[in-house]
């Protein structure tokens, strides 16, 4: 098995798909390699890509606000993407660029072992729960895979967009802050 580092290494050269002609850096993940939690989003934006750093970003920032405010702080928990390179003016990844690239976040996952998987938005849901989910109807709800407990959940982008879901995000957050406890003990 490979340790997180040796993975990373090998990630930040890599050439499967073509979203590697555009990028800065390699969006490799972020945060504690030994986490109960691992939040995963899309792809990585400007700022992202610019830093090599997932969500730091104004999504980011709405991101860690909602984490402070369930008592997590990003050293507690392991971010990363759907795919590593950032997409050209921040489309979504295309069905090639995420299967090569999804590799990877299944390393990631395998080698964090973590209780909770939270999946942020909807691009991540479909490749992690079902290609048909659909966020805004089959949101909240936890979903058992093998030793996971899933929670897909609005991406904190779509919050910035529509402040209206915001109070929906903030009940799945609760969920989420009440199943980390439960598992802890
Ligand atoms: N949106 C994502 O899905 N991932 C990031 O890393 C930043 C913004
Ligand atoms: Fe490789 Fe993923 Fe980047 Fe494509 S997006 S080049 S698969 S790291």
């Amino acid at each position: 098995m490979y340790t997180l580092e040796e993975l990373k290494k090998y990630c930040i050269n890599c050439k499967k798909c073509n979203l590697c002609n555009g990028r800065t850096n390699v969006v490799f993940g972020d945060g504690n390699g030994n986490a109960d939690i691992m939040f995963i989003g899309e792809g990585p934006g400007y700022n992202e890509d610019k830093q090599g750093v997932p969500f730091v970003g104004a999504a980011g920032k709405l991101l860690d606000k909602m984490l402070n405010a369930i008592g997590l702080k990003r050293s507690d928990i392991y971010i990363a993407n759907i795919v590593k390179c950032r997409p050209p003016n921040n489309r979504n990844p295309l069905e090639e660029e995420s299967k090569q690239c999804i590799e990877y976040l299944r390393w990631q996952v395998k080698i964090i072992n973590p209780k909770i998987i939270v999946c942020l938005g909807a691009v991540s849901a479909r490749h992690i729960i079902s290609p048909d989910f659909r966020i805004t109807k089959q949101r909240g709800q936890w979903i058992k895979k093998g030793r996971f407990h899933i929670m897909p959940t609005y991406h904190p982008a779509a919050l910035l967009r529509d402040a209206n879901k915001k109070k929906y995000a903030w009940e799945d957050f609760k969920a989420i802050k009440e199943m980390y406890e439960d598992l802890k003990s």
